[in-house]
């Protein structure tokens, strides 16, 4: 039985990290998407909100959950009996700071592996950041979020 977390700040969920929680579900017995605060960055939905909005976008996909955790995230897999660490790689920029994360978290917890799934090319240049901008300036992001995250992001910015 392999149970993984596919951990982030999802601020908001976008089409891509959608797409490595589709391909994460067919390769695990159990996905649970966590939500988790990232101490470099403010975000601009609460974790209820973000939560919210991942359970919504996901629940036609049997063997995901989500959740949030405060605390290190190797000690929530401890808790949660899961092994594995999905994460999503876009680009060159992306490998750096993985990287680093991974092998920290090897190192606190032994029994956690993490697993890189590379991006479709088509979601190589998406990131949260940057739907958050283009939103905020009235830019159009139809197919970069699912559609309650778009409405929740104009909600946010124009209304
Ligand atoms: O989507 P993000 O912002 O790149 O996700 C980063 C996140 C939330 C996964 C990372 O900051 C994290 O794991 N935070 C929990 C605290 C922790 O375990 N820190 C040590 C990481 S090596």
């Amino acid at each position: 039985m392999i149970k993984a977390l596919y951990p982030g700040s999802f601020d908001p969920i976008t089409n891509g990290h959608i797409d490595i929680i589709q391909r994460a579900s067919t390769l695990c017995d159990e996905v649970l998407v966590t939500v988790l605060p990232n101490i470099s960055k403010s975000p601009l939905f609460s974790l209820e909100e973000r939560v919210e909005m991942i359970s919504t976008v996901t629940k036609n996909i049997e063997n995901v959950s989500v959740t949030t955790y405060s605390g290190l995230l190797v000690n929530f897999a401890n808790e949660q009996n899961a092994h594995v660490i999905i994460k999503g790689l876009r680009a060159v920029s992306d490998f750096e700071y993985e990287f680093q994360m991974a092998l920290m978290n090897r190192k606190l917890n032994t029994n956690v592996e993490t697993i890189f799934l590379m991006t479709q090319s088509k979601n190589s240049f998406l990131s949260s950041s940057l739907v958050k901008e283009v939103a905020r300036l009235n830019g159009c992001i139809t197919g970069l979020v699912p559609g309650p995250v778009e409405e929740a992001l104009i909600k946010k910015f124009h209304k």
